[in-house]
Order: structure tokens, then C-alpha cells, then sequence
């Protein structure tokens, strides 16, 4: 979603905001701007196409001092009067991610305050507020501190004045931003990735501090306006893991990944012999202890992971488990257990409605949480009580793909723990399923290898519009992922049903036109699978089946096959949801869309 850099120097910054806007494409946006102050005057570039645009646009702006944004329009069209930097009387310039939620009543009495507003965005109110207190003789610090009292809503800004090339204010309420130390020069970010070029020292501010960064120093206040001292902490990002390398795109990229995502994911437990619960953090053991059931909030493809991981903790710990989307948990009224252990999975997660799930949460009486996510520093981590990281290095492309296998194996572990702390785990199945982790990495390398046949496949969905795609038991929500991932990057409609379903309605759809995609793992449902496509074929639907070995479906008219190696047990979902994830990657190269960037959607939604 939005994404902030700014930058304050002794040399130009346009190329390094710029740079940085690259770095942020990723999440997703429609527009873009940066504003320049070169001492006396403010200038302003925005544009509505892609930042390559906005380089071009920028070639003759040069400055020391600057805020840049890549916008994705909550509030009002995309457009180049709706995209950041918003200014205010020409004198002062903000970016912002997040929403302002009583930006109607500010318009109103900034307008009958003599305001012009030329946006129909909620951020330009922010602009037009710090030049009314700035206006007043404030310092820029005092009037961001005075502005910031008066906005309800969720917001990360960077904040410069016309006649002050010396300071960059900024601050942060619930969207992520950060400091970038160089030598002599200061950054802010809303994301690590940005900053690489110019710096790995890094502030990560703390929710409710404003920041005055000049080129000599950092002054940081908390949210009573109290100076403070934040850390600084040396990023472990590497370039390399943000660069695209030998790939025609990060998601394919992303997707190779996996064996070594999955092996840094599982690092902790692949050294040792046995589990602990002190993997999840120092209380892990006395919380486990006291949990009865499990609520699982997450959204999208961290869904789907919660989904899988249902039929795990069901089954092998014996505890029962719910999942929720989080966007719907937190307008429900629920029935609290505060012996529930409230799960948590994202892979950003800054994701706004799994953050306001998690609070809702904890506002109605549970007490224990857990997160499972990709980002040390992220909002989600530092408000739950317990966490495990995925290891699965940053996402680029916005459909996941390395972050939902990371996640299954990390729910695997969770699920493992839990299991033996009920003294529901021999032995014997401990050392088994630590076994079968420790393989994961390649048994996940062999699925890989059927890249190419997969690419073949691919051609056969070029001229479809809609897909279907079944699963069974523990492959059901791989079925989901499956028809999410073609969904969202062919824009080919997929739906994903339970194959004993599929009489119940989606029957009727079958045709020639309509390809069926089937996991089909050699599991105790797979004869039960098998008649289901039986049901498809005789209504001459286009079989695809991705089949373990000795699952005795043969190719024919009309089935085409995909064989996957031998049947990897509970650990199956994760190895059956590769070739899904190269299906949809070659199906969107034959229909030519923008893989790692498709329309309309972001990376870390952090709107509603
Ligand atoms: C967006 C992304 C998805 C992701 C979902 C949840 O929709 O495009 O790839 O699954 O958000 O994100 P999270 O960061 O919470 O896992």
C-alpha cells in the first residue's frame, strides 16, 4: 500500500527518494509525488503512472532536503490531485500513509477557516493544519506535536516547510515508520527496503512519537512529547534479498525461495532432538498450559494458512480450533474465553484488520496471544505476548507465495508443541514429524523441478475466464490458495470448493469451458476425491489433477495429470500448494499481466 521515503542531506536526494519509491513499488500503489525544498520554495512532482514516470518527471528537480509517497486511493480517485505530497499555501508539504478518520469535520472548519482544498483526500486536512499552527510562529515541530493532537485515525507522516530546508519532522501512529542514520544525512521510511542504498542504521519508532530530523542529528519525542531515545539497530536486509537476481519476476523468484525460506523457518527446531514451547517466547509454557481452544484471525493467503492449520490442531493436539477472517472478527460480537489462545498470522504484519482483530480481541477478555509473521519489528509482533517468525526473508511479489509455506510449517510447529505438551505427541511421532521437517526443504526442491511441465500445462488455461479447483480435508484451503493465486495475478475467475460439494451447486457450471483443478494427495479421502471427478468428467469438464504417486488416477481424454512425489503426510498441504503457486505464475505470463504488481491490489493493506 503507501509507502513513505524522505530524505535530508547535503547532497541532492532526489535520486535517493526516488530509488526508495522503487523499493516500495512492490506494495502496491496508483500514484506518486515527491516534494523538494531547495531552501525558498517548495516544488512539487506527482505523477498517476509508475515511479518511472515520476523519474522522468523529476529529471531537472534537484534539492536537499524532500518527502516522496506511492499512494493507493482509499480516499478519492487516483489522480495526480489526489496523489502525495499534499501542500498547504505552498509553504508546507506531508506525505502520509493511513487514514484520518475525522478528516470531514477538520475540512469543514479548515474551509470556514479560509482553506482551499484542492484534493478530495483525507491527508490534505494534515497539511493544511500544520500550516495554521506553523502560521501562528510554531516551530515546524511544535506545530506537526499541535496538529497531531487533533487527528483521530491511523497515520505515519513526513512533514517539510518551504522556509526551513534544515528540518524534517515525522511521525507515527498506527502505520510503521522509520529512521534511517547515515553520516550527516537522515531518512525516514515506511519500510526498511527503501532506505538499503543510503543505510542499514535504524530507528524503528515507537507508536505516538514525532521525530525533527536535521542533517547533524535525530531528536525523537514519545507521545506525551517527552524527548526520548530510541535504539538504533542495524538492519539484516541484505540487497541481494530485495533484488531480482536471475528472475524474470520476484514472485517466481519468491517461489524458488521456498526450500530455503522453509530451512531458516524451521532452523531452530532442526538442530535439536525435541521440541519446547520456548520457540513461541519466554511465557510459552505457562500459557500452553492454561489454553483451552485456539482462534486463528488472519486475512487473505495468511487465511488460507490458518485454514490448514485447523485440521492440524484438531487432530493431532486435540484442541479445538476456529478460524476467522480477521476483517469480519472485529465487528462481530463474539463470546470471549479468555483461556482462548488468539492466533495471529501475517506475513507484513501491519495488515489493518488483523491488527484491529488482534485489539478487538484483547478489548473483549482474551488475555493470550500468539503471532506468526514475517516482520521482527512489525505492530502485530510487538502486541502479542507470544510470536514465531517466519524466516522466509521480505515478499516482494503482492500475491505470497514463500510466506504462506513458511507460515504452514511454523503452524506445524505450533501444532507439534501443543500436541506434546498435552502428552499427545509420542515420541517416537516427535522424532518422526522433526524428520519429516527436516526433509521438507527438499522434498519441496523436487516439487520444483516440475516447473517446466507446469509451464506446459499453463498454455491450456490461456483462453479461459473461469477456473474451479477442488481439494479435500487438509487440501481444501490449498484448493483456496489455488484459485486465489490465479485470481489475483490472471484475473482469470477461480473458486475453490470442497469436492464433495461440488454436486451442491458448481455442477451446474461445468463445461468444456471450465477447466477443474484437483489436489489430489493419496490420503484417506482420495477415493472419496476420485468419485467427485468422476462427476466432472461425465459432464465433460477438463480434468487437471495434481496426484502423489500411486494414486492410480490415469491420464486420459480429457485428465490431464501432474504427478507429485510420494504422499508427504501431514506435511502434504505445503508440497501440493508449489505447483499451484507456477500454475497461476504461468498462466498470468501467457495472459501478459503485471505479475508482481496486479491491478488494484497491495502488498500490506494498511486500510480497512
Ligand atoms: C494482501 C496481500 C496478500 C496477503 C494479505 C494479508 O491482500 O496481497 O498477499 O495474504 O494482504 O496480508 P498479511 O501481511 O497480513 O499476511
Amino acid at each position: 500500500m503507501c509507502g513513505i521515503v524522505g530524505a535530508i542531506a547535503s547532497r541532492n536526494v532526489v535520486p535517493i527518494l526516488l530509488e526508495g519509491l522503487k523499493r516500495l513499488e512492490y506494495r502496491g500503489y496508483d500514484s506518486a509525488g515527491l516534494v523538494i525544498g531547495n531552501g525558498q520554495s517548495l516544488e512539487r512532482v506527482r505523477s498517476t503512472g509508475r515511479v518511472a514516470d515520476l523519474v522522468e518527471k523529476s529529471a531537472q528537480t534537484q534539492g536537499q532536503i524532500g518527502i516522496a509517497h506511492t499512494r493507493w486511493a482509499t480516499h478519492g480517485v487516483p489522480s495526480e490531485r489526489n496523489a502525495h505530497p499534499h501542500m498547504s499555501r505552498d509553504q508546507i508539504a506531508i506525505v502520509h500513509n493511513g487514514i484520518i478518520e475525522n478528516y470531514e469535520e477538520l475540512r469543514a472548519s479548515l474551509t470556514a477557516a479560509g482553506y482551499e482544498f484542492s484534493s478530495d483526500t483525507d491527508t490534505e486536512v494534515i497539511a493544511h493544519l500544520v500550516h495554521s499552527h506553523y502560521a501562528r510562529g510554531n516551530t515546524l515541530l511544535a506545530a506537526t506535536q499541535a496538529t497531531l493532537t487533533e487527528l483521530v485515525g491511523a497515520y505515519a507522516i513526513g512533514v517539510i516547510a518551504a522556509d526551513n530546508p534544515d528540518q524534517l519532522i515525522c511521525a507515527r501512529r498506527g502505520s510503521p515508520l522509520l529512521l534511517g542514520i547515515g553520516e550527516n544525512e537522515h531518512f525516514i521510511a515506511s519500510d526498511m527496503s527503501a532506505l538499503l542504498p543510503v543505510t542499514r542504521r535504524v530507528i524503528y519508532l515507537e507508536e505516538g512519537d514525532v521525530a525533527e530530523l536535521s542533517r547533524k542529528g535525530c531528536r525523537i519525542f514519545d507521545e506525551t512529547g517527552t524527548e526520548t531515545q530510541r535504539p538504533v539497530q542495524l538492519s539484516e536486509l541484505s540487497n541481494e534479498s530485495v533484488e531480482l537476481g536471475q528472475y524474470r519476476h520476484y514472485m517466481q523468484k519468491e517461489i524458488h525461495e521456498q526450500p530455503q525460506a522453509l530451512a531458516n523457518t524451521l532452523e531452530s527446531v532442526c538442530n535439536s532432538q525435541s521440541l519446547i514451547p520456548g520457540i513461541f517466547g519466554a511465557d510459552a509454557h505457562s500459557i500452553f498450559a492454561q489454553v483451552e481452544s485456539i482462534l486463528i484471525l488472519a486475512c487473505g493467503t495468511s487465511n488460507h494458512a490458518g485454514q490448514v492449520a485447523r485440521y492440524w490442531i484438531e487432530e493431532i493436539a486435540g484442541i479445538p480450533c476456529n478460524v476467522e477472517i480477521a476483517s469480519e472478527y472485529r465487528y462481530r460480537t463474539s463470546v470471549a474465553n479468555p483461556k482462548t489462545l488468539v492466533v495471529t498470522i501475517s506475513q507484513s504484519g501491519e495488515t489493518a484488520d488483523t491488527l484491529a482483530a488482534l485489539n478487538h480481541a484483547k478489548n473483549i477478555g482474551h488475555e493470550f496471544s500468539l503471532a506468526i509473521c514475517n516482520v521482527p519489528e512489525s505492530a502485530i509482533i510487538r502486541q502479542s505476548k507470544l510470536r514465531l517468525l517466519t524466516r522466509a526473508g521480505p515478499e516482494i511479489g503482492v500475491a505470497s507465495t514463500k510466506a504462506f509455506t513458511t507460515q504452514l510449517a511454523a503452524l506445524f510447529l505450533l501444532t507439534l508443541v501443543l500436541a506434546k505438551q498435552r502428552g499427545k505427541l509420542a515420541p517416537e511421532l516427535e522424532s518422526q514429524y522433526l524428520h519429516e521437517l527436516r526433509h521438507l526443504p527438499v522434498a519441496v526442491q523436487k516439487v520444483l523441478a516440475l516447473e517446466p511441465l507446469i509451464a506446459d500445462m499453463a498454455r491450456h488455461f490461456a483462453d479461459k475466464h473461469h477456473a474451479l479447483f477442488l481439494g479435500r480435508g487438509l487440501h481444501f484451503p490449498i484448493a483456496m490458495e489455488g484459485a486465489l493465486k490465479l485470481k489475483e495475478i490472471s484475473y482469470i475467475h477461480a473458486e475453490a470448493y470442497p469436492a464433495g460439494e461440488l454436486k451442491h451447486g458448481p455442477l451446474a457450471l461445468v463445461d468444456k469451458d471450465m477447466p477443474v483443478i484437483s489436489v489430489a494427495p493419496n490420503d484417506a479421502l482420495l477415493e472419496k476425491l476420485k468419485s467427485n471427478l468422476q462427476e466432472v468428467r461425465a459432464r465433460g469438464g477438463e480434468l487437471y489433477v495434481f496426484a502423489d504417486a500411486n494414486t492410480h488416477i490415469r491420464e486420459g481424454d480429457g485428465v490431464h495429470i501432474m504427478h507429485m512425489p510420494e504422499h508427504a503426510g501431514y506435511l502434504s498441504p505445503i508440497l501440493h500448494t508449489i505447483p499451484l503457486q507456477l500454475l497461476a505464475y504461468y498462466v498470468a505470463l501467457q495472459k501478459g499481466t503485471d505479475v508482481d504488481k496486479p491491478r488494484n491490489l497491495a502488498k500490506s493493506v494498511t486500510v480497512e
